[in-house]
């Protein structure tokens, strides 16, 4: 029993953003205590403006600019040096965001290899993973296609395609299938369900209250707060194909 524990993935405590100074200042997180183990599956929800990207952002080492404590693995925030978070970032968190941005003058394929040019591996191998990982999504016969040449559902795909190549171990997805159609969400809540199956640490924003289903614990925010949080076991969602309203903020009459 001399086994000790790994400390939590993430361990926020009276975590607080504010934007703006004197009397414009604002808290757009507001004291925020969250503890979240390896292996968890959360979905955030809550109204619009109470702070979920603010928060993803912060997670995601892309704003360290807090009051409170940020523990990463057991690491403080203000003890990383940039070089290491711009480390930890490439190499263990997969961002899944509302904005993508894919480089348009490579193809779809090298988009998508582009996060595995750190690991040093040769260029075929990039490129195989890459042309894996498209298939997954479905976009297989699109690995030579232009950027420009896609839909905007495919490019969000493709998008989330590169987020997930290099397997991170966290994942941050912040509406992952907002834009989507329901066969195309239908793909990339499977994709996060295998990754959280295969013990990785998944948080994204949701504000369809079905999307929860796939997650064990549901937090909703307000105000900059954590307002409630739940546990629950996923539980095998409906086919997509019962006419599930996926890009809707109302659904089951919630
Ligand atoms: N860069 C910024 N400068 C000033 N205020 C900001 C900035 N980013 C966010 N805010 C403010 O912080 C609050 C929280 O914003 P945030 O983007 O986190 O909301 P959200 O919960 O993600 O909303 P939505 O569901 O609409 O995406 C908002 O009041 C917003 O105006
Ligand atoms: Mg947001």
């Amino acid at each position: 029993m001399t086994e000790k524990t790994p400390p939590p993935v993430i361990e926020l405590t009276n975590l607080k953003k504010r934007f703006g100074i004197g009397d414009a200042a604002h808290y757009a997180l507001d004291g925020v205590d969250l503890t979240v183990k390896k292996g968890e599956f959360i979905a955030i929800m809550g109204p619009s403006g109470c702070g979920k990207t603010t928060l993803l952002n912060i997670l995601g080492l892309l704003d360290g600019q807090v009051e409170g404590s940020y523990k990463l693995n057991g690491q403080p925030l203000e003890s990383l040096s940039r070089r290491k978070q711009s480390h930890i970032r490439s190499e263990q968190i997969g961002f899944v965001f509302q904005s993508f941005n894919l480089i348009p003058r490579l193809t779809v394929l090298e988009n998508v290899a582009l996060p595995l040019l750190y690991k040093g591996d040769l260029k075929i191998k990039r490129l195989k993973k890459a042309s894996k990982m498209l298939k997954t999504f479905h976009l297989g016969e699109r690995e030579f296609y232009m950027p420009h040449q896609l839909s905007g559902g495919q490019v969000q795909r493709v998008a989330i395609a590169r987020a997930l190549v290099n397997e991170p171990s966290i994942i941050l997805a912040d509406e992952p299938t907002g834009n989507l159609d329901s066969n195309a969400s239908h793909i990339i809540m499977e994709e996060l369900s295998e990754l959280h199956k295969k013990g990785n640490t998944i948080i994204m924003v949701t504000h369809n209250p079905y999307l929860t289903t796939y997650a064990s614990r549901v937090i909703t925010m307000l105000d900059g707060k954590i307002d409630t949080d739940t546990f629950h076991l996923p539980s095998t969602p409906a086919p997509y194909s019962e006419k599930i309203p996926l890009n809707k903020t109302e659904s089951e009459g919630a």
